[in-house]
């Protein structure tokens, strides 16, 4: 199970719609998803419309079985949600021993999924840092703008420091340059920045794109809300480069592995 948290403590730079984008990329290709949203705006029940009772809050302060706290999507994809009460149950394991490693603990029994997908809040609060505690990979959207390399850099700073100061090993695995806008001499240059100082890890750029706005709205994902669309091109690229490092990440998809099962059973 692949554990990624969509994180910038830089607002509005993309990380509801990656993960959005990245969930239903990946469920297509078979993969089983389960997005969970850290964010106490709600963004991602707003975006794909579900209601609940039980939510975050419910499994970082009762003692409910994850199942009862999680909700179905579509098809592969499934969601533990939040809303505002979030910011309650952070204060409430503020006051906790072990307050970092709460979410960690809660989500111990989780199986069943081959990718779970954290959609984080901007900022580096309590439930980012347990974010950063349960993942084991970072995916981090950096938006091409005059603030967005700063703030790429003291991302990737804050991350070397979790692992540090918690003996934890959170490999990024993908900086995603956002919001680029291929017309402009300042995106452009920041782009090229970002190529230099990242190359290792770094994806193609996610351009600006109207469709990737409105597609919430509809409450779809781009891929069905506007298919030949920019956005959803450039997501796709991101998706086959996720998926192409499944083995790097020691990821057999479960697809796969009931697949070798029934060989197995019809042998
Ligand atoms: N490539 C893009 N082109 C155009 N609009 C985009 C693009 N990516 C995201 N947006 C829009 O920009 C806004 C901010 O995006 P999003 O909510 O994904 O950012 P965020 O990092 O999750 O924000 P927050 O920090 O508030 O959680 C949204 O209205 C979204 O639809
Ligand atoms: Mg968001």
């Amino acid at each position: 199970m692949r554990k990624i948290c969509i994180i910038n403590q830089k607002g509005g730079v993309g990380k509801t719609t990656t993960t959005i984008n990245l969930a239903y990329g990946l469920a297509k290709e078979g993969r089983r998803v389960l997005m969970i949203d850290l964010d106490a705006q709600g963004n991602l029940a707003t975006a794909l419309g579900i209601e609940s009772d039980k939510d975050l809050y419910n499994l970082l302060i009762e003692n409910p079985e994850i199942q009862e706290c999680i909700r179905r999507v579509d098809h592969n994809i499934d969601l533990i949600p939040s809303c505002e009460t979030l910011a309650k149950a952070e204060l409430i394991i503020a006051g906790e021993p072990g307050r970092e490693t709460v979410l960690k603990r809660k989500l111990q029994g989780l199986k069943g999924y081959d990718y779970v997908l954290l959609d984080c809040p901007p900022g580096l609060s309590l439930l980012n840092q347990n974010a950063m505690l349960y993942a084991g990979e970072a995916i981090i959207p950096a938006s091409t703008d005059e603030l967005g390399l700063d703030a790429l850099r003291k991302m990737i700073m804050v991350l070397q420091k979790m692992n540090e100061v918690f003996d934890h090993d959170i490999i990024i695995s993908k900086v995603v340059p956002t919001m680029h806008d291929t017309r402009t001499r300042l995106s452009k240059m920041v782009l090229a920045q970002m190529q230099s100082e990242f190359y290792t890890n770094i994806s193609d750029p996610i351009r600006m794109n109207s469709k990737l706005r409105e597609a919430p709205n509809r409450k779809k994902s781009v891929f069905k809300f506007a298919r030949s669309s920019n956005g959803a091109k450039d997501y796709l690229k991101l998706i086959k480069s996720v998926i192409h490092d499944e083995k790097k990440f020691g990821l057999t998809p479960i697809i796969e592995m009931n697949g070798k099962q029934a060989e197995e059973q019809e042998a």
